[in-house]
């Protein structure tokens, strides 16, 4: 290939923002196992003052704290103490499970505090509507904690896409998952995760495409969801498996405006080693993404271009970009980057507007699923 259709795939280096000099004051809804990565991130940066944190479990975030030996931090029962009691808050991380994020985004920004709120963004579509009036009338920052997209392979997705080697795109397969890999804990009831392996790791494949196809709106789904691993104290643990109510395996047939076909499948446990790589079909070339065991933030390899030069079909391999030695992580990006936006009065890094489609897609499935046919996608205004 020329240098110059080469040079097109190279990486950029992008330029880490700086600080404005603001101390930024900033409390830790929820203090479980995602929080640690939140508080990991905001230790190394010398702008951030954690003031609050909460867990609704008695002592959690005081022994959270401790752990981390932070100190003088106020300490609350849940969100709503919290943001009733603390006055001057920058901003808030909320790291709760799924069925609560509605709730405490929703409270938070109207408090008038900014929000980074963890993937997925909600459960259901009404609530995320709900939460996007919430910003709106708040007129604060609302960013969701989807920090692949700080990573260069995902970003050289869009990259290829926005080129328009590939054409037009028609077509997209995503999805991906774990031969044997259902996690425990919160994930697998209804009554915290709402959704399993959909808002554990489904909502980032769509994110991945979805993003880089410019987020089209979502028309009809038709969805199917089982549990079958989850359920089956063969695959999961007895006792596991006696609470498990979630989703385990869901695929869907998704037609996006613009004449888009998405097809979604995604497993927290199946028997084969993967339901298949991403494949973003175009008119002019199609790119393969190989998926990863299990999602780690970026690809699972050297991502593949199918096109013709010459009258010949070829395949042009793209390489894997590795991370810097001194790269600090998607964790440390994703707050970096949700923090300067609050300081520059940018954009969200991960915008609501396109997250309501990612969320109302997996709403849809279930809906879809629950019914057992073809379903229109139904959006409130907001
Ligand atoms: N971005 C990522 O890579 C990533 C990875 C894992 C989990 N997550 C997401 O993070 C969220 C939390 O996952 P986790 O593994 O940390 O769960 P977890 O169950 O370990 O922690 C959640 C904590 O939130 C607390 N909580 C719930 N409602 C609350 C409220 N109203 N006020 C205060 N505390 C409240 C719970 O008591 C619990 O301690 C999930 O939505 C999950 O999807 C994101």
């Amino acid at each position: 290939m020329s240098d110059s259709v080469l040079s097109r795939f190279t990486q950029e280096v992008e330029e880490e923002k700086v600080s404005t000099g603001k101390v930024f004051k900033v409390g830790i809804i929820g203090t479980g196992w995602i929080a640690e990565a939140h508080i990991e991130s905001y230790l190394q940066m010398d702008d951030v003052e954690i003031v609050a944190a909460a867990d609704l479990i008695p002592g959690k975030a005081e022994k959270f704290m401790k752990r981390y030996g932070v100190e003088g931090v106020r300490l609350y029962p849940s969100h709503k103490e919290l943001l009733d009691n603390e006055k001057d808050l920058d901003a808030v991380s909320i790291c709760t499970y799924n069925k609560t994020h509605a709730e405490c985004a929703i409270y938070a920004l109207e408090k008038g505090v900014n929000v980074l709120l963890e993937k997925p963004m909600c459960v259901t579509t009404e609530e995320a509507v709900e939460i996007m009036r919430a910003e709106k009338k708040s007129g604060k920052l609302l960013s969701i904690g989807f920090q692949p997209r700080g990573d260069e392979n995902m970003k050289m997705i869009k990259k290829i896409v926005e080129s328009g080697v590939l054409g037009d795109i028609y077509y997209i397969q995503t999805g991906g998952g774990r031969r044997r890999g259902i996690p425990n804990s919160t994930f697998i009831e209804q009554k915290t995760a709402g959704i399993g392996a959909m808002g554990d790791i489904g909502c980032y494949s769509l994110d991945m495409v979805l993003n880089a196809i410019g987020y089209p709106k979502p028309l009809t789904v038709t969805g199917y969801t089982s549990n079958f691993f989850g359920t089956n104290p063969k695959y999961n643990n007895p006792e596991d498996a006696k609470r498990f109510d979630v989703e385990d395996f869901a695929a869907a047939f998704v037609r996006l405006e613009g004449g888009i076909i998405l097809d979604f499948r995604i497993a927290w446990a199946m028997h084969p080693d993967t339901p298949g790589d991403t494949i973003i079909f175009g008119k002019e070339g199609a790119l393969r993404i190989p998926s990863t065991d299990c999602w780690n933030g970026s690809t699972g390899g050297p991502m593949k271009i199918y096109h013709d030069v010459a009258g010949e079909p070829v395949e042009t391999v793209i390489p894997v970009i590795e991370a810097p030695e001194n790269d600090k992580g998607l964790f440390y990006k994703k707050c970096r980057s949700f923090l300067d936006a609050i300081a520059t009065g940018g954009k969200a890094p991960v915008p609501s507007e396109q997250i309501l489609y990612n969320q109302a897609i997996i709403d849809h499935i279930v809906k879809s699923a629950a019914l057992g046919r073809e379903i229109e996608v139904e959006i409130p205004e907001i």
